[in-house]
């Protein structure tokens, strides 16, 4: 069997290296297409050389642009090398315009699409992602949910076959880093960080970076914190607040040091020692609950609604007030801390990555791998 993997972002990259590896385990050799959505050392090959992946069969270099740009650019590059390549089928993972590309160009070549991270919805249709996901969904043959919740996600919009529960392989690649991380980095020497004694920061999501008012509304925030606090910044980020005029004042705020964006090793091991977690990221929300700290979401919904639920992740939006009255509860209320921080891990065993494999092995065995007429056959 001839698995292709389509992927162009740094989370997809670290979610996606699980089920390359346990295909490599199963005797079996992936092929790699990186779009280049993502093309910094630090957005991507940072990732390709921690997570040990093996070289890259296609460099598409897609690069940035604007929605319809970069996912028109990608589903053409896509195409050609699907054509050339004929694999048996094409894994997607989340909800990048590279994942909307990549769905898009493989079922009309009909190679069939598994998505591996299927069924999230923030039920918010402004979001960029949202739409990616919707369709990503509705073009797979294959969907990977990695909960009950977002498998009834698919459920109520009549996707019900070939539909597996795995877990989502964040956890099998924070399980296979985490200890590493811990031995290999010297991230809180580096930046001279007591452990538990910081708060992680990281924003990069549109509706928070793209419009003034709201990147204005996160500048508030940092600059209300009290405590000791570290933002590993993602490009995106750093080039708006530089546009809107706002970087003099975010790095000369006294507790914050701002970083560019960091490997998987140091990042992980800076979100394990982290006092809490404040993020409009999807991964970390997810990160943040198996690794047992406290995570404060900057956004009004999330796609994960799981990490709120089970108690380890609370919505604070850009709520300069509700955000500082929540770190203000950690740090007073022991109990509160040790509830949140206790939270139970929605996400799965880590096993999520071979059971992808598995599955698509044994629907090509039987003969099932393929882009039926029919969904509802
Ligand atoms: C994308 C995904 C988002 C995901 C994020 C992961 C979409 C619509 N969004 O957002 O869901 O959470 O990746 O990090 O696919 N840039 C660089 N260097 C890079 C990459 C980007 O400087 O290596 C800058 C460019 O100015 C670019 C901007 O960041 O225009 C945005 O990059 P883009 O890939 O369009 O979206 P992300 O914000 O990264
Ligand atoms: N991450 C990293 N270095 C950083 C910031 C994030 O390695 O400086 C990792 C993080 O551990 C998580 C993933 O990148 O696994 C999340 O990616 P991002 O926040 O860019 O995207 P999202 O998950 O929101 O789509």
């Amino acid at each position: 069997m001839k698995p292709a993997f389509v992927f162009g972002t740094r989370p997809e990259i670290i979610k996606l290296a699980p089920v390359v590896r346990a295909f490599i385990e199963r005797g079996v050799e992936p092929l790699l297409i990186h779009t280049g959505q993502h093309y910094d050392y630090e957005m991507s090959r940072v990732f390709l050389e921690e997570l040990e992946l093996p070289p890259i069969d296609h460099h598409l270099e897609v690069g940035s642009g604007t929605q319809a740009e970069q996912t028109g650019k990608a589903m053409i590059k896509i195409e050609r090398v699907l054509m050339e390549e004929k694999p048996d089928v094409t894994l997607v993972q989340g909800d990048t315009n590279t994942v909307l590309a990549g769905a898009l160009a493989s079922v009309k070549l009909k190679i069939p699409v598994a998505h591996v991270e299927a069924g999230l919805r923030s039920f918010d249709r402004t979001m960029p992602e949202e739409i990616n996901r919707i369709l990503a969904d509705h073009a797979s043959e294959v969907l990977f949910p990695p909960t009950e919740e977002t498998r009834k996600n698919l459920e109520r919009e009549g996707i019900t076959e070939n539909v597996y529960v795995v877990g989502n392989t964040i956890v099998d690649a924070v399980l296979q880093n985490a200890e590493v991380a811990e031995k290999k980095s010297s991230i809180l020497e580096r930046l001279g960080l007591e452990p538990k004694g910081y708060v992680l920061i990281t924003a990069h999501r549109a509706e928070n970076t793209d419009s003034r008012e709201n990147l204005t509304r996160l500048v508030e925030m940092l600059e209300a914190l009290q405590m000791r606090a570290v933002y590993p910044m993602h490009p995106r980020t750093r080039k708006r607040l530089e546009e809107f005029g706002l970087w003099e004042r975010v790095s000369s705020i006294e507790n914050l040091t701002v970083t560019k964006p960091l490997g998987y090793l140091d990042f992980l091991k800076l979100e394990k020692n982290a006092f809490a977690i404040m993020t409009d990221s999807g991964g970390i929300q997810e990160e943040a609950i198996i690794l047992g700290v406290p995570c404060l979401t900057l956004r009004y919904n999330t796609e994960r609604p799981e990490t709120v639920e089970a108690g380890g992740n609370v919505l604070v939006g850009l709520e300069k007030e509700r955000a500082l009255g929540y770190l203000q509860r950690l740090l007073e209320d022991r109990e509160f801390y040790r509830k949140m921080a206790e939270a139970p891990n929605p996400f799965g065993d880590g096993k999520a990555g071979e059971r992808i494999a598995e599955i698509l092995l044994e629907l090509y065995k039987k003969g099932e791998l393929k882009v039926r007429s029919s969904r509802f056959i």
